[in-house]
This record gives C-alpha cells, sequence and structure tokens, in this order.
C-alpha cells in the first residue's frame, strides 16, 4: 500500500522557476538539520521556528529542549546553552543576513535584503507563482504517472425544497475559497454540490403535488415559492396518517424509478436548482451538482458488500453498522428498507476514493455533523476502502452563525433568514456605504455598480473567512461594512489605492514593465522599505498553512498586515518626490515597484478569497 498522505513543508522550499520560495519553511528545515544533529538522541524534540516582531523570524526551541534535555540527563543545561549549540550545528544558507540571541535563548533571523531582493523581482516578472505543492503531498502520481494530485470537495450542499440557509451560506463561502486555494496551488479540483435531493422529503412533497395538481404531467405546476409548497406539504404529513402512508410509498416508487414519480421529482429539483444557481451566481461560485440520488444503485450495491464482509447488524428489521471507539452505530438500512443519509456517506466515500481516485477528500460540513463525519471515516476504514487507497481525507467544521444578539441568526419576525434576502440586504447596504463615501459622485454608473457588488459580497466572505471557522460567528452588516480595520472595504480601498499610485503619477503600463527587469531594488537603506518587502515575500509560507490546515483566518491577517504595512511605508516613504528647489517631479521608481508587488500579492489573495478587487473604487 502506498505511504499515507503528509503535508513535508521542507521538501520543495527552496522554489524553481514554478514555484515560490517558502522561506518559513526553509528555516524550519534548517533547525531541524541543526537541532537533530546537535542532539542525536532525542528525534522527538521540538523545531518552533515563526515570523517575529523584532528580528523576521525566531527560533523558539532552545528553552523546551533545555527542560527535556535536563529532566532525561539529571545535569542542568541552560536554554541559552542550548541555543548556541543550535546556532553552531546551523547549516549555512544565503538568506540569511544575521543571527542574534534574545531573552532566554530565542534565536533570531534576519533575513538578507539582496535575497529579499530577488524575491521582489521574481514576484514582478514572473508574477506570484504559487508554493511547490508536488513536494507537500507524499503520495503523487497513484492516480496516474505525472498526473496533478486530484481533490475531491464537497461543499455548500443544500437540500432541495427547503430554503439555502446561513450555514450553507458558510460552507459555500469556506469551500469556493479553499477550491481557489487548492486550484491556484495546481490541484485537480472536483467541486461537488452533494444535493439533499432524495429524501423523505420527496415522499411528502410529490404526493402532495399529485393531489394539488394531478396534472403535473402535462401541466407545469405553479410551485414557485417551493418553501411554501414544502411546509404545506410537511403539515399534511404531520397530522394525516393516510397522507403520511401515501408520502412513504411515494419514496419507495421513487427510490424504484417509477417514471411518473420520477417526472414530479425532476420537477421539483428544477424549482429549487433555480433559487440555487442564483446565489451561486451572485458569489460567483462554480460547482457540480452531484445530489443524494446519484448514489442510489451505489447505496444498493454498498449493502451487499458490507453484508459479504460481515460487517452489518441486523436489529429490529434495520442493518446497522458498529464502528470501533464510536457509541452509536450507523444506520445503513431503515426497516422499510430505505437508505438514510449514512449510507449515502458511505457510497459518497467510497465512490471518491474508488472511482475518481481522489488523493484528498474535503467534505465542508458544519462541525454540528462532526459525529456523522467520523462515523463516515471510521466506516470507510472498517471497510477496508482507506488500506487501497491512503487519501487524505478532511472534515472541515465550521461553526454557526450567530445574530448581533449572539443568538442563532433570524429575522426580525424570528423566521430563519433567507439567504437571498440576505444578499440583497447587502447590495442595499453597500451602496449606501458607498454614497456615503460619495462614491457615486465620482464613479461612472458601471462602475458604482461594480463597486457595490464587490463590496457586498466581499464583506461577507470576508466576515466569514476572516475569523476561525471552528468558532461560531456573529453577522453583522454594520462591522463588515466598517472600512477601518481587518475588514473587506479597508482591504479593497487599500488596494484601490495602491494600484491608483502609478496611475496618478503618469507612468505608462509599457515605462513599468520595462522598470521591472532593471530598476535597482535595494531596500536597505529605508527601513519602511524593507519592512514592507519581508511583508511581501511572506505569501508562498501563508498559502502552505492554509492549505495544510485548511484554514483561511491566517491568510486574512496576511493581507491586514500587508495593507498595514504599506500604510506606514507610504505615509514615509514619497514615491514621487518634488525638487524643492527647481520644482521638478521625480518618480522613485524602486517604491512604485514595491507598490506594484504589494498588489499584486494582495490581488491574489481576493482571488483565492473569491473576492472581485476593484482598480477603481
Ligand atoms: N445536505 C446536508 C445539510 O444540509 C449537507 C450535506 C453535506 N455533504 C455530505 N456529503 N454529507 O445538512
Amino acid at each position: 500500500t502506498p505511504a499515507p498522505v503528509k503535508t513535508n513543508f521542507t521538501a520543495g522550499a527552496e522554489g524553481d522557476k514554478d514555484h515560490s520560495c517558502r522561506i518559513l519553511d526553509i528555516l524550519v528545515g534548517l533547525f531541524e538539520q541543526s537541532i537533530r544533529k546537535a542532539f542525536p538522541g532525542d528525534t522527538t524534540l521540538p523545531v518552533l521556528v515563526v515570523p517575529a516582531r523584532q528580528a523576521d523570524y525566531q527560533c523558539n526551541s532552545a528553552m523546551p529542549i533545555a527542560q527535556k534535555l535536563s529532566a532525561t540527563t539529571g545535569k542542568k543545561i541552560a536554554p541559552t546553552e542550548v541555543a548556541k549549540i543550535i546556532v553552531e550545528n546551523l547549516p549555512k544558507h544565503d538568506m540569511i543576513e544575521k543571527i542574534d540571541y534574545s531573552g532566554p535563548g530565542f534565536i533570531n533571523v534576519t533575513i538578507s535584503p539582496s535575497f529579499v531582493s530577488k524575491q521582489i523581482r521574481d514576484i514582478l516578472t514572473k508574477g506570484v507563482l504559487p508554493p511547490n505543492i508536488l513536494t507537500m503531498v507524499g503520495k503523487l502520481g497513484s492516480n496516474g504517472e505525472n498526473k496533478r494530485p486530484k481533490v475531491v470537495i464537497d461543499f455548500s450542499s443544500p437540500n432541495i425544497a427547503k430554503e439555502m440557509h446561513v450555514g450553507h451560506l458558510r460552507s459555500t463561502i469556506i469551500g469556493d475559497s479553499i477550491a481557489r486555494l487548492l486550484e491556484y496551488t495546481g490541484f485537480d479540483v472536483l467541486r461537488l454540490n452533494h444535493l439533499g435531493d432524495w429524501g423523505t422529503q420527496f415522499g411528502m412533497l410529490i404526493a402532495h403535488l399529485q393531489d394539488e395538481f394531478p396534472e403535473y404531467k402535462t401541466v407545469s405546476p405553479p410551485i414557485g415559492d417551493l418553501l411554501a409548497f414544502y411546509k404545506a406539504s410537511k403539515k399534511r404529513f404531520d397530522e394525516d396518517e393516510e397522507f403520511k402512508k401515501r408520502a412513504y410509498e411515494c419514496v419507495v416508487n421513487l427510490q424504484a424509478y417509477d417514471p411518473d414519480i420520477i417526472h414530479a421529482w425532476k420537477m421539483i429539483c428544477d424549482v429549487s436548482r433555480k433559487d440555487f444557481e442564483y446565489i451561486y451566481k451572485e458569489l460567483d461560485v462554480k460547482i457540480t451538482d452531484r445530489g443524494e440520488s446519484f448514489y442510489q444503485d451505489r447505496m444498493v450495491d454498498l449493502v451487499k458488500e458490507l453484508d459479504s464482509k460481515n460487517l452489518l447488524k441486523l436489529e429490529d428489521g434495520r442493518k446497522l453498522m458498529f464502528l470501533p471507539d464510536i457509541d452509536v452505530p450507523m444506520t445503513i438500512v431503515k426497516t422499510d428498507g430505505g437508505f438514510t443519509y449514512d449510507s449515502s456517506d458511505m457510497a459518497t466515500i467510497k465512490q471518491r476514493l474508488q472511482e475518481e481516485k481522489a488523493d484528498w477528500i474535503v467534505y465542508v460540513i458544519d462541525s454540528g455533523q462532526a459525529l456523522h463525519m467520523q462515523s463516515i471515516f471510521a466506516g470507510a476504514k472498517l471497510a477496508g476502502w482507506t488500506e487501497e487507497n491512503s487519501a487524505r481525507i478532511d472534515h472541515v467544521g465550521f461553526g454557526v452563525v450567530l445574530g448581533e444578539d449572539g443568538k442563532k441568526l433570524k429575522t426580525r419576525s424570528g423566521e430563519a433568514v433567507r439567504l437571498r434576502e440576505l444578499l440583497d440586504e447587502g447590495i442595499e447596504r453597500s451602496l449606501a456605504k458607498l454614497k456615503e463615501k460619495n462614491r457615486d459622485t465620482v464613479l461612472t454608473p458601471e462602475e458604482l455598480q461594480k463597486a457595490q457588488k464587490s463590496v457586498a459580497y466581499g464583506c461577507i466572505k470576508y466576515s466569514d473567512l476572516s475569523r476561525n471557522r471552528n468558532f461560531d460567528y456573529i453577522f453583522s452588516f454594520d462591522r463588515m461594512l466598517d472600512d477601518r480595520g481587518n475588514t473587506a472595504v479597508y482591504l479593497l480601498y487599500a488596494y484601490t489605492r495602491i494600484q491608483s499610485i502609478a496611475r496618478k503619477a503618469g507612468i505608462a503600463p509599457e515605462t513599468l514593465k520595462a522598470k521591472m527587469q532593471d530598476v535597482e531594488l535595494d531596500f536597505a537603506n529605508e527601513e519602511q522599505e524593507l519592512k514592507l518587502a519581508k511583508c511581501i515575500i511572506r505569501y508562498p509560507d501563508v498559502f502552505t498553512r492554509a492549505l495544510d490546515e485548511l484554514l483561511m483566518n491566517g491568510l486574512c491577517e496576511f493581507m491586514y498586515q500587508l495593507a498595514t504595512a504599506f500604510t506606514e511605508f507610504y505615509d514615509r516613504c514619497y514615491c514621487v518626490e518634488v525638487d524643492k528647489v527647481t520644482g521638478e517631479s521625480r518618480i522613485n521608481y524602486r517604491r512604485i515597484l514595491l507598490c506594484e508587488a504589494t498588489a499584486t500579492v494582495l490581488k491574489q489573495c481576493f482571488e483565492i478569497l473569491g473576492i472581485q478587487p476593484l482598480e477603481r473604487m
């Protein structure tokens, strides 16, 4: 069996002609070598390297190593002593300008300005190259020689006939941005919408449809407001035993592919799909529909396979699958012979491992379903599928969306918030914000409309992605539309401002292109320039980390730091200087190019988050 997929940061960190260089990961590699060489007895000694405030990077390993060594050998050794030994054994690297010490054994690393210049030049001339993932993922080429590793990502996944709600919005936003990051770094990504299109709800919907619109086979029924239709059928289902029985029969007939029932089913699905498509179009999200219905035949086969492997236990007419270390078994077949959410997800994971031959499978589903996902992963292992394909498998969970009162987000009248109304409110509010800043007097109507969408959806996305997804989050238009602080509006303005600098200085794009090749890029004489440059070139490490943890808040934090470093630079350093004596203005191309590099990297970040940056705003 192939080795398990694992993220190996240090391999490929140097970058090459198609990939950017990951400074932090190079340093981790160097310190790892040093620590293993200096203390060969214990390979578990920690290698801790982080970006630091005072210096550029800091290694904090000396303290925990000193503690561990003192404890195991019984001889006291000081952290400062350990730090010295680590540095003595550190391999040379032209990226490192200088090393010094602070506090109890902290090792500070300063990056060399000439190395910084080279990285900035690369960004200007080659663009924002992605980090090298081919060395990040251990098990490559398993789905065919020289193929890009394949990722299946399951996200959004609303339920037909039920309203797409804020939980689905989170899944949509988080999933889309992970998919964008994966695509940018070169994975072969299959984006799947696991629509709830096959459950018991269809029994009652179809039975109700047959009663209300008996001529549905020839005339298309007016069920535009599918939610109201759903509610009416649910009411009957709960109150009327006779109806309930018929609804169940409909489900059985649906799963047996009865043509009339399938016709009604298709009609209902199409109505829902139109609503969903509107949301995806507005949010610029691409996704392939592959709902639960896709797995019907596979669920039949699944039961056969699990039965033949003796993994199902008959209890009160149900077929259960018990799992090691998990108390609750999965229900694979119900008493009436129907399938469940468990059976459909056992089918998804099998299909993705065996048919899609995925190297990596990602499920973006709220954390409330964590136990379900754990069960599915344990079930796949028990069935032996992960032994044949040891893909990396992640449940990307997230917390619930809260209103400003700290309770589950509701409308004023206490109902669940409809997604479409939420987006509409964002659009309205963003226009108000732009008018408040008098943008309507500066921009053309088209530009204003573009800005309105970009701000509205950008804010909704960014306020979600900038927080650690594992926690609940408070949805507040007021906060997300604030143009100070870590918000999309602030970043969008910053980007537009940076973009306009060269334009306002009257520099032609061709001139700028030429300057990128030959202007001397020595930032060492100006503290703010060097600081900004060092911030810019951290992006490959930030992207790599986001990829490994599937967390976007670090990337958002980076964008904010970049914008802040830019502001500090721009306040201090003039890009166009006017000669006091002659009154002539002189363009400082080194600084202009630093603006360009900042904008290019910011733009790539926006792209990954699914936010549309603007040239004018
Ligand atoms: N339709 C489900 C819900 O609304 C989410 C499905 C997520 N994907 C999956 N493979 N289970 O909760």
